[in-house]
């Protein structure tokens, strides 16, 4: 990891890391019948085509299910290790593959459905012809009056609308660099990306529904404009759609020169034909930000050749798309999900892609089952929290719908074997077989999973690596964890595969020192095999083979599959004056897996009043947005700290979680534990907020969160 590991820690403490983690062995589920008849992967040869004597060839299996204007003569370079290029030589674009392809047989089939949140509005089908014509469009508009051209950043700040993927497209037509804000974050994070990436435009929406809101959205340009600013980066132009073309939506003043709405200019690009940039294969085609340990986001940049062969290969095999499917993915564009499996990988497989603006139980839990009978979508694809939410709120709503999954994915998160039942049995109504996908926004797509058709299903596992990838868990010395013990360690990656990261954006050196340096014994290797990647995940593996994935290992809190970093939460809370100190921890969630708990500690003079508490929430939502905003904020007299003064978020994640503080004799002010513990527990017990009993996996992550 980039921070020095604390010296405070014993030998003891940091060879915890190999603990045994003991569960129920789950039973196995068979994938049914009708799935396995009609699978695109059926066969187990398949697993022979993928082993490690035929890598790293055997990918290009999935490069050609794609066209390529020119084809690659090396499949895997390693010259600059870790710096991976795959498929060198060859060279392609993203929008031709994902729109221009499909016109010869599929020109007036939907490619995309977008459901508005509110029901009394009309679905919109954008079939492959419609979304052609548009994409050229905008993508006219954003070379000719916006003036972006190969190689340049724009950072893109919309909803779940069909301008996204639209405007996605136009910009890998151009071979522009995507970077796509999740709409949920607020203006000043949207500020720090635009200032990162090196913008100087800004796409985004005047307003969108959520919950039955009409959100005022284009109140965050300002704030993210300014945000960039400081960080001295200018944007000259924000370019504005309409949620209603013709129709303000927002209260927020238009600012002149600088902003312009995108159906008004695009009147002048009609019929504009664009023709797509051949561009080699390692091209970055867009960065997605994500957290890591310190405070400053990773913009994690992704290849044109790799990364659209990596989702287009795994959505054939594990999303078991078929141009005829009906796919319905609820995860949101602004996050990896959205772009690997709603956007490139089933577009470019041209298949039906479904869009939903709002919130999954709005009006009423049977949402998501109406609009599958309405649309005849027969694969689903959500997170662990929507279908714990789902289950509260309406476990019995699936049955009385007639719509029939093949296919059904769980993502993002650890999902409770218990829960997982539920989705199979209630809304997969036993007929659906489930993949349980473990992998990460550096990773593009799918590590860990089932092969649908191939393989058993086990709840709470994700089941053994995909095709061609090959981990290891290691323990904190790099030894291998015997493979199949059960015994926890972190999860790594030894080979490369062709939708990894290509570099964090301007930060390369952060790059290798993130997700290789940990295991590499010889930075001067160009021998992949010196290169395990870090993922930064606990996992266990179990005797079939199996993996189960326990979190995050490193100051990253999983809020409802949101990554959030402690250090950012922690900034945004130090922003508030009266603030010395502070500390996020997670806390366990019965909904969203963890919520964020905030400890704070003030300078002196200052009392500890709601005030205060106030302003802290109101930092975090303001510099971070509401995904974040902490369940309590509690305000303490001191931190726990070691004696090199590094505050024991362990310690006081314990206390949010009512779990066993474990050894505190190594801190400098031990007494302040048991301080904390009876006035965050006290008020717990008294507010009903107290735990239940939580799992070995829990419990685990508790235990060791921060001590790396
Ligand atoms: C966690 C989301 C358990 C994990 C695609 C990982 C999971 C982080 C699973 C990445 C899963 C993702 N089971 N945990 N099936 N999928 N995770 O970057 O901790 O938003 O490191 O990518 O989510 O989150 P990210």
């Amino acid at each position: 990891m980039t921070e020095p590991i604390d010296d405070d820690l014993g030998p003891d403490e940091s060879s915890e890391a190999l603990i045994a983690v003991h569960w129920r062995e789950e039973g196995y589920y068979p994938p049914p019948a009708s799935f396995v008849a009609q699978a695109n992967a059926a066969d187990p040869a398949i697993l022979d085509a993928f082993t490690e004597d035929k890598y790293p060839e055997c990918f290009n299996a999935y490069a050609d299910l794609l066209d390529w204007y020119k084809p690659w003569h090396t499949t895997l370079d390693t010259s600059n290790a870790p710096f991976w290029k795959w498929f060198v030589g060859g060279e392609l674009n993203a929008s031709y593959n994902c729109v221009d392809r499909h016109l010869a047989d599929k020109a007036n089939k939907a490619a995309l459905i977008w459901i508005p949140e509110p029901e009394s509005e009309a679905h919109a089908a954008i079939t492959y012809r419609e979304l052609y014509n548009r994409v050229n469009e905008v993508a006219a508009l954003l070379r000719d009056f916006a003036g972006l051209k190969t190689g340049d950043r724009v950072t893109l700040h919309m909803p779940m609308v069909p301008e996204l993927p639209i405007v996605m497209l136009a910009c890998a037509r151009l071979g522009v660099i995507h970077s796509q804000v999740f709409a949920g974050f607020s203006g000043t994070a949207a500020g720090h990306r635009i200032a990162d990436s090196g913008s100087n435009v800004l796409i985004t929406m005047d307003g969108y529904y959520r919950s039955g809101d009409l959100l005022d959205h284009k109140i965050k340009t300002d704030e993210a404009v300014e945000a960039a600013a400081k960080e001295g980066q200018t944007v000259d132009k924000v370019l504005v759609f309409r949620r209603y073309p013709g129709k303000y939506s927002a209260q927020t003043p238009m600012v002149d020169g600088r902003d312009f709405f995108v159906d008004e200019l695009l009147k002048d690009y009609k019929g504009a034909l664009v023709e797509p940039v051949s561009l080699p294969a390692e091209a970055p085609l867009f960065l997605m930000y994500t957290s890591g340990t310190t405070g400053r986001p990773k913009g994690c940049q992704h290849s044109t050749g790799g990364y659209l062969s990596y989702v287009a290969g795994t959505s054939k095999y594990y999303q078991d798309i078929h141009p005829d499917d009906t796919y319905w993915c609820m995860a949101d564009i602004g996050w990896i999900t959205g772009h690997s499996y709603i956007v490139y990988g089933p577009l470019a497989l041209g298949t039906t892609s479904v869009i939903y603006e709002g919130t999954p139980n709005y009006p009423d839990p049977a949402r998501p089952w109406r609009e599958a009978v309405k649309l005849g979508v027969n694969i689903f694809h959500t997170s662990p929290t929507s279908i714990r939410m789902l289950r509260k709120v309406g476990p019995d709503e699936p049955a009385k719908f007639d719509y029939h999954f093949k296919h059904m994915t769980t993502v993002g998160e650890p999902i409770e074997p218990q829960v997982w039942r539920w989705y199979y049995e209630s809304i997969g109504k036993g007929e659906a077989v489930i993949v349980d996908t473990w992998w990460q926004t550096e990773t593009g797509g799918f590590l860990g999973s089932t092969l649908p058709g191939i393989h058993a299903m086990k709840p709470g596992s994700c089941g053994p690596a995909a095709l061609g990838i090959f981990p290891v868990i290691l323990d904190e010395d790099g030894n291998e964890v015997p493979q199949g013990s059960g015994k926890a360690g972190n999860i790594c990656i030894r080979n490369p595969w062709p939708g990894v990261f290509q570099t964090i954006w301007g930060q390369p050196d952060r790059f290798v020192s993130t997700y290789f340096a940990k295991y590499n014994k010889d930075p001067k290797s160009t021998d992949w095999h010196d290169w395990p990647y870090f993922a930064g995940d606990g996992a266990v593996q179990a005797a079939d083979g199996y993996f189960r994935i326990l979190g995050r290992v490193d100051d990253v809190i999983n809020v409802a599959g949101h990554r959030l970093g402690t250090k950012e939460l922690e900034s945004a809370a130090l922003t508030v004056p009266e603030v010395a100190e502070a500390a996020a921890v997670p806390v366990v969630d019965d909904i969203r897996g963890r919520a964020v708990e905030m400890y704070v500690s003030l300078k002196p003079g200052y009392a500890a009043t709601p005030e205060v508490e106030g302003k802290v929430r109101d930092a975090i939502v303001t510099d971070i947005g509401k995904i974040a905003r902490p369940k309590n904020i509690w305000i303490v007299p001191d931190m726990p700290k070691t004696r090199s003064g590094k505050i024991m978020r362990r310690v006081i994640a314990a206390a949010s979680n009512f779990t066993d503080t474990g050894d505190i004799t190594t801190l400098a002010n031990p007494e302040v534990v048991e301080k904390i513990r009876q006035q965050v527990q006290s008020t717990k017990v008294a507010k009903g907020e107290v735990p239940r009993e939580l799992s070995e996996t829990e419990l685990a992550e508790i235990k060791h969160f921060g001590s790396e």
